[in-house]
């Protein structure tokens, strides 16, 4: 059984193939060939090390968070799964540096952390969707619910999560400003919820969206983090929620907790998907709402670039240079 491994942090070269022989699923687990995995930018902060990683997990590793698949055994006391199901994951349970291991081309996984896949959703779609969907809904559910009248900042909004809040979003009835990176991104966002796009590494976002939205922002949903996040408190108008779920840039800086009330009263949140839909009895329903806004056409994952698992190296260099579009995937 092929797996992508790393020996040590550092580049996208530590990436290596590693062949392992993979145990008979024990009680509770479920074996999954894996069929589509989802590419995720904590796959690099992970690869990286260090940051807010601590001590991290030891070596070898095998990165990955999420993927979608078949079941090829299940181990005893599995009751909810059967063999030739079509599954999907994201996050195993603990926090996502912990319990990796998704690029491979089978994996034994605890039964609790997987999903059925309705017959309508494709594998590639369940991996494009299912880690970014969640980090979108928890935001959309316990951040800031976007409605009509509001004004909602999605900064990277071509980006995998902040492609579908901006979808999202819009779809609620929110006017959604996005920043992106280059005039190809600009594009994708407004034919993605976008209603004005702000090319942010040409000209000032703070200015360009009080232009736009002169009361300031109901909130602010960056994953960007290092670069935006705190500027972007004079985009919101009083009470608006600043809302930061990643780093793309690097780690936000502490924030004095007095700025907050200087700024308008501003709600400040840093949720996490694993938060969400977090145990067996809400997992499913909550990627079942995610199926559902799918069905209905309010938000589509795209998926720019596939990638044989062998060259996963290449992959995240795709990632870390800015250049893909929604989500990124292996195909074992
Ligand atoms: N809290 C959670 O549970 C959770 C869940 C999923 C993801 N995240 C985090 O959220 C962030 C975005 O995730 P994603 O899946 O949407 O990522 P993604 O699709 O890879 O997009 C990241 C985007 O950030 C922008 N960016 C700005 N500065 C960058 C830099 N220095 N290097 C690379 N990209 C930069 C780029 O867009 P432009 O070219 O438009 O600037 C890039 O396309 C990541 O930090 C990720 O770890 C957190």
């Amino acid at each position: 059984m092929k797996s992508i491994c790393i020996q040590r942090n550092g580049g996208p070269e530590v990436l290596q193939p590693l062949h392992v022989d993979l145990p008979a699923p024990g009680p509770g687990q479920v074996r999954v060939r894996h069929t589509a995995v989802g590419v995720n930018f904590s796959d690099i902060n992970v690869r990286n090390g260090g940051f807010y990683l601590g001590h991290g997990p030891g070596f070898p590793l095998v990165l990955g968070n999420e993927a979608a698949g078949v079941v090829e055994a299940v181990g005893a006391n599995v009751l909810d799964f059967a063999v030739g199901e079509r599954v999907a994951y994201a996050g195993t349970g603990g926090l996502f540096f912990q319990d990796t291991g998704a690029y491979a081309e089978q994996r034994n996984l605890p039964a609790s952390c997987l999903i059925h896949l309705p017959e309508d959703v494709s594998d590639e779609q369940a991996a494009a969707l299912l880690l970014k969907g969640l980090t979108a809904a928890v935001i959309v559910h316990r951040c800031h619910l976007p409605q009509p009248g509001d004004s909602i900042l999605i900064h990277a909004a071509a980006s995998g999560v902040g492609s579908l809040l901006a979808q999202w979003s819009s779809h609620l009835g929110a006017t959604v400003i996005g920043t992106v990176g280059s005039e190809a991104k600009a594009g994708f966002a407004r034919r993605h919820g976008v209603a004005h796009a702000i090319l942010y590494r040409h000209e000032d976002f703070v200015a360009a969206t009080l232009k736009l939205a002169p009361d300031g922002v109901a909130a602010v949903f960056d994953g960007v983090g290092r670069d935006t996040f705190i500027k972007s408190f004079d985009c919101l108008k009083p009470f608006g929620a600043a809302v930061n779920y990643g780093n793309a840039s690097g780690p936000v800086p502490p924030v004095d907790i007095m700025l907050l009330a200087q700024k308008g009263c501003l709600a400040l949140h840093r949720p996490g998907f694993g938060f969400w839909g977090a145990t067996p009895s809400t997992r499913q329903s909550a990627c079942d709402e995610l199926f559902d806004l799918l069905r209905q056409g309010a938000i589509q994952p795209t998926v720019s670039h596939r990638f044989a698992l062998d060259d996963a190296a290449q992959a995240h260099r795709t990632i870390e240079q800015g250049q893909a579009i929604g989500s990124v995937l292996l195909i074992p």
